[in-house]
């Protein structure tokens, strides 16, 4: 059974950097108190990247895919399998995965979405390696991108401030050699009220509430918790400890939810991957453009035992364990 293997990485961000006193001052216009300090004390966050109106998730994810084709050195065409983890498609249909197939050139393969919140894109890696284990597929891009900000109350400040746009992409390809180890979704639909958008679309109008909710304590303790949970699953199920981990790339939400689990896990700060300050929290997008920023700086080398882990609406979590 041949092992998925990670050829290469690309990351987009879209070029606006809004910065928390950005922010505040734009809040300010609309009588909404927030200040730089009180985000970054209680989130890490120092400044998002936010797409222009128009700008759409399909336009991101392509960039990124088109960096991390580039990486792997090979072209669209080797592509069977594509999937886009995001909560915030172009369309209702087709999937932002076709979307961006065509825009690739690519044609033939397989092409759809995952949808897991900010868990999307371990869930979009876990089922593309049991394609490739399955030998479904050979070779698979694997995207996490979002618009987060077309999802957000801007009148709400306890969570307006929270999240950023961007894009993250991996090319899987079959190896004899690991590769994936392991791998380990959940979820617990009974949370779904935590964290949601529950509007829709339907007979031509919204209905609900469009808007991301989040009750952010409750979040925050069943993140540690599962992610917890699940760090230590999927060790297990590979034969490794917790200390033989090289690099731990968790979902980048918030600082502290990121230093509580790197005590708990015994994972010190210098071998934690950190980019929630720069990016903020970009959803499914968030793991595959940390790791992409830390295999490009050079921190992430081939051969090194990287565990990236998902968190998110849903609720729903995972956790991806991978020799580079
Ligand atoms: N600026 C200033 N004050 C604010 C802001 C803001 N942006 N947002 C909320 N406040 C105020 C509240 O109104 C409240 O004021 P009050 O005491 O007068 O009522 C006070 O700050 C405390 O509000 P809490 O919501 O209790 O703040 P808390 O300490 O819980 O911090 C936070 C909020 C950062 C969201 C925290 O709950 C958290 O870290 N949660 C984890 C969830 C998370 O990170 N979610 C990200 C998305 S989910 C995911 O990706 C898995």
């Amino acid at each position: 059974m041949p092992y998925s293997k990670i050829i290469g990485s690309g990351g987009f961000l879209p070029p606006r950097v809004v910065t928390n006193n950005d922010l505040a001052a734009e809040l300010a216009t609309r009588n909404i108190e927030t200040s730089d300090d009180w985000i970054i004390e209680r989130t890490g966050i120092r400044q998002r990247h936010l797409a222009d109106p128009g700008v759409t998730t399909s336009q991101l994810a392509t960039e990124a895919a088109r960096r991390a084709l580039l990486d792997a050195g090979i072209q669209a065409a080797d592509l069977d399998l594509i999937i886009v983890a995001t909560s915030t498609p172009d369309h209702i249909f087709p999937s932002t995965a076709c979307l961006v197939q065509a825009a690739l050139g690519a044609r033939g393969g397989a092409a759809f979405d995952v949808q897991a919140v900010c868990s999307g894109f371990v869930y979009a890696l876990t089922t593309a390696d049991a394609f490739i284990q399955a030998g479904r597929a050979r070779t698979a891009l694997v995207i996490g991108a979002e618009v987060f900000s077309s999802i957000l109350d801007w009148n709400d400040r306890g969570t307006c401030v929270l999240f950023g746009d961007g894009a993250g992409a991996v090319v899987l390809r079959a190896d004899d050699q690991p590769g994936i180890l392991a791998a380990k979704l959940g979820a617990d639909g009974s949370q779904m009220n935590i964290l949601c958008a529950a509007g829709n679309v339907s007979h031509g109008a919204v209905v609900g509430d469009p808007f991301l909710r989040m009750d952010g304590q409750a979040v925050f303790k069943l993140a540690v918790t599962s992610l917890t949970r699940s760090a230590n699953d999927v060790c297990s199920m590979a034969g490794v400890r917790l200390d033989d981990i090289d690099w731990l790339v968790p979902h980048q939400a918030n600082i502290r939810i990121i230093n509580f689990l790197g005590r708990r896990l015994g994972v010190p700060d210098e071998r934690v991957v950190v980019t929630v300050d720069q990016h903020a929290n970009t959803s499914a997008a968030s793991v595959p453009l940390a790791l992409d920023a830390a295999r490009h700086d050079g921190r992430i080398k081939a051969g090194d035992l990287v565990m990236m882990q998902g968190v998110g609406g849903g609720f729903t979590w995972g956790s991806v364990l991978v020799r580079m």
